[in-house]
């Protein structure tokens, strides 16, 4: 059955080889100061940087610059955009990236007016928004996490070893999103088959949650089918814009809270992941590839009428004289096939994990109730063990 729902997504999508032309319908909306958001040298390289400026320019803005934001932005880098945008009474902030860019641009939206430390008031103590907000538009260069037409931020603080996602409500939402898949081209292949693990854990943790008959679990049928098609050709082929496109557009659709509806949604894999990344600073889809085989292998038995209709609807299992435990075994063993293919990390040694970190990472992941088993500390020890080994 569908829960109840209440459905709103106010992010504009630019989408297409000449999606940048949207930066100049959308910049006439806010006032004179942007301030300019972007990572380390991937946007200088590839060109992406020049273009924005020069339509900033031609739109008469004042250009700030905020540069250097992390994979995986930490703490203090947001106790830092939140000076720049106050003292320069920032009327938009313009995030030029990955989902890191992004979700640090979001971050300082709701921050640089908080009166409060709003590490501790947003991932700590996961309170509302009560504060003004500065708008946030993004130019995407790197797919997977969805944060281009979600309101997640995820913040890490390495003093305290946590890494935290914050679900602010749509009035948080990028406002709008420019999405290129051309802008994608240059991402070295690790990056490309890390985001398509992370686009596949968002659909796979909202999909193995609730019952069966759902239209959503269609929808993220379809989307996983295609993710897995379109991900085979990139791999071969990264500069097939046919399956870069396919891909971006899946990533977000796969995180724009619209599959969620009326799913209970379970997200264990990325709270695991979570933690191994305050451990490790790994790349984020590879802490959910390095867990995801140990943990839906766990879980398989709970739910393992889904499991059945995964294998048969997203991997072609054949039915026919085989038991429900064999079916669905077999997707998984196909899904582990799939991802051996592509290339993705699948034991967290290979991350930097080492045996003496373990009891930190349970105790530093959030046990999540939405899932086929809600696990507990054992649990997830007895997962993290298994994705130690060399599958
Ligand atoms: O810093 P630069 O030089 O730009 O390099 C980046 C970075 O090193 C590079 N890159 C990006 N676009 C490129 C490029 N290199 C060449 N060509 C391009 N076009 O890619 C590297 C990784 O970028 P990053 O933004 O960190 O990757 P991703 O998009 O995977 O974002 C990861 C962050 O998003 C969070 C993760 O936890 C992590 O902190 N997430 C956000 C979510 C959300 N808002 O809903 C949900 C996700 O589950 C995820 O947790
Ligand atoms: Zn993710």
């Amino acid at each position: 059955m569908l829960g109840n729902f209440e459905y709103c997504n106010p992010t504009r999508i630019y989408f297409g080889q000449d999606a940048l032309e949207g930066l100049n319908k959308e910049l006439p909306l806010y006032g004179k100061n942007v301030m300019l958001v972007y990572g380390r040298d991937s946007i200088k390289k590839n060109g992406i940087y020049d273009k924005v400026v020069s339509i900033l320019k031609s739109n008469g803005k004042n250009i700030f610059e905020d540069k250097g934001v992390m994979p995986n932005p930490t703490v203090e880098k947001l106790y830092e955009g939140c000076k720049i945008a106050k003292e320069n009474n920032i009327d938009l902030i313009l995030a030029v990236g990955g989902g890191s860019v992004c979700d640090y641009s979001k971050a300082v939206s709701v921050s640089a007016y908080s009166d409060s430390d709003p590490w501790e008031k947003y991932f700590i103590k996961m309170q509302d928004v009560d504060n003004k907000i500065i708008p946030v538009g993004c130019v995407l260069t790197m797919v997977g996490t969805g944060s281009e037409m979600n309101g997640g931020s995820v913040i890490t603080n390495h003093s305290q070893k946590l890494k935290i996602g914050h679900v602010f409500g749509d009035n948080v939402f990028p406002k709008f999103s420019i999405l290129n898949p051309m802008f994608t081209l240059t991402l070295p292949k690790y990056q490309m088959v890390s985001g398509i693990f992370d686009i596949m854990s968002h659909i796979m943790e909202q999909y193995f949650s609730g019952d069966d008959d759902n239209t959503s679990d269609y929808i993220m049928e379809g989307l996983m089918r295609s993710l897995v098609h379109s991900s085979k050709i990139a791999v071969e082929n990264p500069q097939d814009y046919e399956a870069r496109s396919n891909i971006m557009w899946t990533a977000t659709m796969a995180l724009n809270t619209l599959v969620a509806m009326g799913k209970t949604t379970d997200w264990e894999v990325h709270m695991i992941g979570q933690a191994i990344g305050a451990y490790t600073d790994a790349t984020h889809g590879m802490t959910l590839s390095a867990v995801s085989m140990a943990y839906y292998r766990y879980i398989m038995n709970y739910g393992l009428h889904k499991f059945r209709r995964f294998a048969i609807n997203v991997w072609n299992v054949e039915e026919k004289d085989k038991s429900d435990i064999e079916i669905a075994n077999e997707g998984l063993d196909r899904m582990q096939a799939w991802m051996k293919q592509i290339g993705l990390v699948m034991n967290i040694k290979e991350l930097g994990v080492r045996d003496e970190m373990l009891e930190g990472i349970v105790g530093a992941t959030f046990i999540m109730q939405g899932g086929y088993k809600v696990l507990d500390k054992n649990d997830i020890m007895a997962i993290l063990k298994t994705a130690s080994e060399e599958l």
